[in-house]
């Protein structure tokens, strides 16, 4: 018997009181997470250690950077300069969030993605055709003044702890950025010169236990549209990367987050780094929590792949230049999809 239509909007309300997910939620046969195929041999991405960054040891730190980003698109990272106590509490407040009742949480609903800050659940409501086992809060956290007025009252410490996260994160991305240059022997400055005036975002993405989770995703494959993102998890696995044809898991480990290159650093690096394709499953047991800070282009900068990277004989351009916005608007447009929005900016071969 299918399973009862639910009138609840976010999977938080209503996954607990169902031992069948709805019909809306079941991906066909050919495009399920198969988690028994999951590679769980050992392959991972590199974890890579940051304390030395500013010491004798940088060359060796952007070497494994530069084999991390070509090879893997991801990476993870200790001793990357935001306090445990900043994570913790960043964790702790997301979790209230959450666990707050259905009207607290639905106050900040919307399915318009142009919203600064907003509750949502799935991907993009509008176009998903089967939707994704996730509810979350996504909001703009650069620069932080021109946002926090609009940033959920409740928990009471929301606004600060999610402040402090912002800020820390913010200057672990500008170090990253600047490794990331140099990696691609491009001047330390230069990506960040790139971005404009640059552009963070969040998002609180909550996974409750689902009683199916071979039948659905948290999220599907996807690339990410930001230039990179740095991930923190809780300490429930669900993240599996693709590498050589078979999706990896990555097993969280306490203190470290997760970098990935996303499709901006793939244009700029004239895919020397490419955005790599991951997803979320979901598991029977726990809930789950993740709090991707994907840092941006400003919606005024116009990206192009960089001149010193390009060779008229041996890596012709790959990318014309466009700008940003252009781009943003294609990826807000459509379903989270494996396939690329870059197509659309590929230069002309002819
Ligand atoms: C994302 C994402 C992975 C995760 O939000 O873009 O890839 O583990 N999240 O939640
Ligand atoms: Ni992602």
């Amino acid at each position: 018997m299918a399973a009862p239509l639910t009138s609840k909007l976010l999977v938080s309300d209503f996954a607990s009181s169902v031992r069948h997910i709805p019909l809306t939620y079941v991906r066909p046969i050919s495009d399920r997470p198969q988690l028994s195929l999951v590679e769980n041999s050992g392959d991972t991405i590199p974890l890579i250690d940051l304390r030395d960054l500013y010491g004798p040891n940088r060359t060796k730190i952007i070497r494994q950077i530069s084999h991390a980003c070509s090879t893997y698109g991801f990476f993870q990272i200790k001793n990357h300069g935001v306090s445990e106590t900043t994570v913790n509490k960043m964790l702790t407040v997301a979790r209230e969030f959450f666990h707050q009742p259905e009207g607290e949480r639905m106050k900040h609903y919307s399915t318009d993605s142009t919203k600064t800050t907003r509750v949502s659940t799935s991907f993009n409501v509008s176009a998903d055709k089967i939707l994704n086992w996730r509810d979350y809060l996504r909001l703009h956290c650069f620069p932080i003044q021109d946002f926090i007025n609009e940033w959920p009252e409740n928990p009471v410490s929301f606004k600060e702890i999610t402040a402090e996260y912002a800020t820390s994160v913010r200057a672990l991305v500008l170090r990253l950025l600047e490794a990331i240059s140099e990696s691609l022997g491009l001047e330390r400055d230069h990506i960040s010169n790139r971005l404009g005036t640059h552009a963070q975002h969040m998002a609180f993405n909550y996974y409750p236990p689902c009683p199916e989770p071979e039948l659905t995703y948290g999220l599907p494959g996807h690339k990410d549209p930001t230039a990179i993102t740095v991930l923190l998890q809780d300490q429930v696995s669900g993240l599996q990367v693709f590498k050589d044809d078979e999706w990896i898991a990555v097993y969280p480990i306490p203190n470290t987050f997760i970098v990935n290159i996303g499709d901006q650093m793939q244009v700029i690096s004239n895919e020397r780094y490419k955005s790599v394709l991951h997803r979320a499953v979901v598991n029977t047991e726990k809930e789950r929590l993740s709090i991707p800070t994907f840092y941006f282009p400003s919606t005024d900068a116009v990206i192009s792949p960089a001149q010193e990277l390009i060779d008229g004989q041996t890596s012709p351009a790959v990318y014309k230049s466009y700008p940003f916005v252009e781009y943003w608007d294609k990826f807000w447009d459509r379903s989270l999809a494996t396939a690329s929005c870059l197509d659309a900016f590929k230069a002309s071969t002819t």
